[in-house]
């Protein structure tokens, strides 16, 4: 029997491609149609979707494993008439402003003949997700060019590809989408819409990504200009000291840091967003970024947060947090009911976000304990590879964070209080390896290794100087997670490669780019 996978975001593509082995065939936009008709008046209107993208992993072996997703923006509908589209895009209808994207993801696929299935899945539109069911259909598979070639970008003669048409009728106002008028007792648009889906698949070797470019975009446009800053983590402080190795790290790791001795350090605490002269808030993720300069030139950056898990797994899924995060106009704050469509499209968000809320939060930088989150692997002198993860603990004794919060009578509050700290005497961290097991996640950072396993207290980290953004090297350095010396190696967790080539970017604009003082000034840190 025929079996078919219609995939189309990215996250859903790595789990299925893990656990089944499926082909994925990535829909060519070229020659597919994501096209709707609906009635007005008397007559049905056609319209269409020009900006879409998905996935299909046909798995022919294991038929019930099949499943689809698709993403659809809906501002590219289009139905050949400008007025008409425009109210379509406006509120009374997508209202994409608010709701950019729909998306269906498939819960189930069932085989109703040779070529028939009912794919049921879920459809997020307009802020909100109903079970519906595509009867699809299988139109035919084989070679996607001949050997005069093709037109098509990144095919050629070996190049499989899949054919699919799928229909469904939807009730606009299931998904909120009401507007109506009446003339003479005739609904001007009626409320059920056909959806027909034509589409071409090719089995590429690897995904459409998003680019990091587009991801430095978006943060720029959430955040608002501000040059020469981070793109995120925009507001911080340069701190110096050192790392004190007490050589237990050397069983597990080949790399000199872990070798008994001192090395030198640079680092920075910073702020997760990425406004530069925004108030300090407790709940933001605090950051504490660290290079460790090695005896031989090498050098390991790590850049970790005080929460115990992220809340992405990968490239796409932060990008569609970025989308959901944005401020909309009308209020100047996120809108609630695009988080919740970003939380049914990755559920392992909402978990995520669940674990982050429920983790103790200190009063400050200094007695907070910051995590690696991805996972790495750490290579002994004899070759051994185990994967790790790794946490900065703090020596300071943890204190609740206050419920009283300056706000904007002390903007800098959390930074002023490390500072005074560092003045006071150094502070001090103990890095802290854990160890995995076989099993445990190294390629998900939402998911949390399970708490029994084995970890190495490998040395101290001492910071005993501060100095202003303004002043500090930490401004100039970027704080890139893959900079590891030999006996530390990236994982297969999808989110170190995004990081590594989003910092990229956002460093080398800022880089090129007038600087503004920053908002913690030397005046405050002192020299
Ligand atoms: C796909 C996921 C992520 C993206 C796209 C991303 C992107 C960025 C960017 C663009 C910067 C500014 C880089 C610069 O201009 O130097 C940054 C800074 C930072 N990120 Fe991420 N990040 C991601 C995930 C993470 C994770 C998982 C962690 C921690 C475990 C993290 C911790 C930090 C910290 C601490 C900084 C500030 C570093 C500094 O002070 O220079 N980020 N991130």
């Amino acid at each position: 029997m025929k079996r078919a996978t219609l995939l189309i975001a990215f996250s859903a593509l790595f789990i299925t491609h893990a656990a089944f082995a499926s082909d994925i065939y990535f829909i060519d936009k070229n020659h597919s149609n994501v096209g709707f008709l609906i009635r007005h008046l008397f007559t049905k209107v056609p319209g269409r979707f020009t900006d879409f993208s998905g996935q299909i992993s046909f798995d022919e072996a294991n038929p019930d494993q099949s499943a689809v997703e698709v993403t659809i923006k809906t501002a590219s509908v289009n139905t050949d008439n400008d007025t008409r589209d425009k109210d379509l895009k406006s509120p009374n209808f997508f209202d994409v402003e608010r709701f950019p994207e729909m998306t269906f993801r498939s819960k189930s696929v069932k085989w109703t003949g040779q070529n028939t299935a009912e794919v049921t899945g879920d459809l997020t539109m307009h802020g909100v997700t109903k079970e519906v069911v595509l009867k699809t259909e299988f139109t035919g598979k084989g070679k996607g060019a001949g050997p005069q070639g093709t037109i098509v970008p990144g095919r050629d003669a070996t190049t499989m590809v899949t054919g699919w048409e799928a229909t469904t009728t939807l009730r606009r106002s299931d998904f909120g989408i009401t507007w109506n008028q009446t003339i003479e007792g005739t609904r001007v648009v009626a409320d059920d819409v056909q959806i027909q889906l034509r589409v071409e698949a090719e089995k590429l070797l690897t995904p459409p990504a998003i680019s990091p470019a587009l991801m430095i975009n978006t943060l720029e446009q959430n955040n608002g200009p501000h040059p020469g800053f981070r793109r995120i983590h925009a507001k911080g402080v340069g701190v110096s000291g050192y790392f004190e190795s007490n050589g237990r790290g050397a069983a597990l790791s080949k790399a000199s840091v872990f070798l008994p001795g001192r090395v030198p350090i640079i680092g920075r605490f910073s702020l997760s967003p990425g406004q530069p002269y925004a108030a300090d808030s407790p709940h933001t993720a605090r950051g504490m970024a660290i290079l460790f300069k090695l005896p031989d030139g090498e050098e390991w950056r790590t850049a970790m947060l005080n929460i115990p898990v992220f809340i992405v797994n990968t490239p796409e899924g932060f990008y569609d947090f970025l989308l959901a995060s944005a401020s909309y106009p009308a209020t100047d704050a996120p809108d609630p009911a695009r988080m919740q469509a970003f939380l049914a499209k990755h559920p392992e968000s909402a978990k995520a976000r669940q674990s982050i809320r429920s983790y103790p939060v200190s009063s400050g930088f200094a007695n907070s304990t910051y995590n690696s989150l991805n996972a790495f692997r750490f290579i002994n002198a004899k070759g051994a590879v185990v994967p790790v993860r790794w946490s900065m603990v703090p020596a300071q004794p943890f204190e609740p964070i206050s419920t009283a919060v300056p706000g904007q009578a002390d903007k800098n509050y959390l930074f002023d209080a490390l500072i005074a700290s560092i003045h006071n005497s150094p502070l001090q961290w103990h890095l802290v390896i854990t160890v995995g097991q076989p099993g445990d996640p190294t390629n998900d950072a939402t998911l949390p290794w399970p708490p029994d396993r084995e970890q190495v207290d490998a040395g101290t980290l001492t910071i005993d100087h501060v100095e202003s953004d303004d002043t500090s090297p930490a401004r100039d350095i970027n704080f890139d997670p893959l900079v590891l010396p030999s006996g530390i190696a990236s994982s297969d967790d999808p989110l170190l490669n995004t990081r590594s080539a989003a910092y990229s970017v956002s460093f080398t604009r800022r880089e090129g780019e007038h600087k503004d003082t920053s908002a913690v000034s030397p005046a405050q840190t002192g020299p």
